[in-house]
């Protein structure tokens, strides 16, 4: 058995490590620059770059080649934090322990800094140094990760989430939302990183089940979190979903049947991985984690 809070440890030091090498390296302290720093470093989990080098680990990779991918994926992602607080989107003024970047900032600087670590990602994926024959993988992954992050993905989600508030959605239709807005780049995390990896066929597309599954369950668990999560530990406001009168898993199916469904799922998600070895084990204990975790 791995230990989780060590692997968690480890490898958010060296995704730390690479961000803040890229950041600081090749850009001037510029007030854009200033922004992108403040959110990027303010504490994230660093999930999805550590599912991508968890993905490439489970198919036998375990150098650091994915780090630029990986790293590229957080910069989507907190960049999607950045715009998903905004006034116009959820409001929010309390970001992974911080004031968000538009009340630390101002609007227009948050919604650059957040286009700004946009288009960084796809920098650093153009630009990772990885061997010759790697570079189909890498348009590859460029591909898959650009569809999650866009209008067939994450956009598309948040669209749903913010023209769905007031109206009561069926739970088809809030899967299909959660699914967009946060599974798709949690798959696309899992994905690429088992591509990179070098993954057979068959094990690339049980670890896509296997991220669709966790992927969901992730939201599920932030639905039930802004229900009943500590403020303190979670570094954003609670029961804003409500205030806002978002579908959420808990608004449609109730706090204890949201617990169970998420279960379920990470059931899932194991079962689609079971064949594999114990370089997998980090996979499974996250899958765990994202439903059992505090914050
Ligand atoms: C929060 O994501 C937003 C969702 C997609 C649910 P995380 O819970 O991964 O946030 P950080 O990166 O740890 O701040
Ligand atoms: C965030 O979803 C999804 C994206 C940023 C794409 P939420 O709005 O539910 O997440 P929190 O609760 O603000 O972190
Ligand atoms: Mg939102
Ligand atoms: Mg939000």
């Amino acid at each position: 058995m791995i230990n989780l809070k060590s692997y968690l440890v480890s490898k958010r030091k060296i995704i730390n490590e690479y961000i803040e090498e890229t950041l600081y390296s090749s850009s001037k302290s510029t007030p854009i620059v200033s922004a992108m720093k403040y959110s990027l470093m303010a504490g994230g989990k660093r999930l999805r770059p550590i599912l991508c080098m968890s993905a490439a680990e489970a198919v036998g990779e375990k150098s650091d080649i994915v780090l630029p991918v990986a790293c590229a994926l957080e910069m989507i992602h907190t960049y999607s934090l950045i715009h998903d607080d905004l006034p116009s989107m959820d409001n929010d003024n309390m970001r992974r322990g911080k004031p968000t970047c538009h009340i630390n900032f101002d609007e227009s600087t948050a919604i650059l800094a957040g286009d700004a670590l946009l288009t960084l990602a796809f920098k650093m994926l153009s630009s990772s140094k990885i061997k010759n024959e790697d570079h189909k993988k890498l348009l590859k992954i460029s591909g898959i990760i650009a569809d999650a992050s866009g209008h067939k993905g994450m956009i598309e989600g948040q669209m749903l989430d913010i023209s769905s508030e007031g109206t009561v959605l069926s739970i088809e239709e809030l899967e299909k939302m959660h699914n967009l807005k946060t599974g798709a780049l949690i798959e696309a995390s899992v994905y690429s990183g088992a591509i990179i990896g070098g993954g057979t066929n068959e094990q690339i597309s049980s670890l896509r089940i296997y991220a669709g599954k966790i992927g969901l369950a992730f939201q599920v668990a932030d639905d039930i979190l802004n229900v009943d999560g500590d403020p303190e530990i979670m570094g954003k406001a609670v029961g804003t979903d409500t205030h806002r009168n978002k579908s959420t898993y808990p608004s449609v199916l109730g706090l204890e049947k949201s617990k169970i469904f998420a279960e379920d799922l990470v059931y899932s998600a194991l079962k689609a991985i079971e064949t594999f070895d114990n370089n997998a084990e980090p996979l499974r204990v996250i899958a765990r984690y994202i439903i059992e975790r505090n914050k």
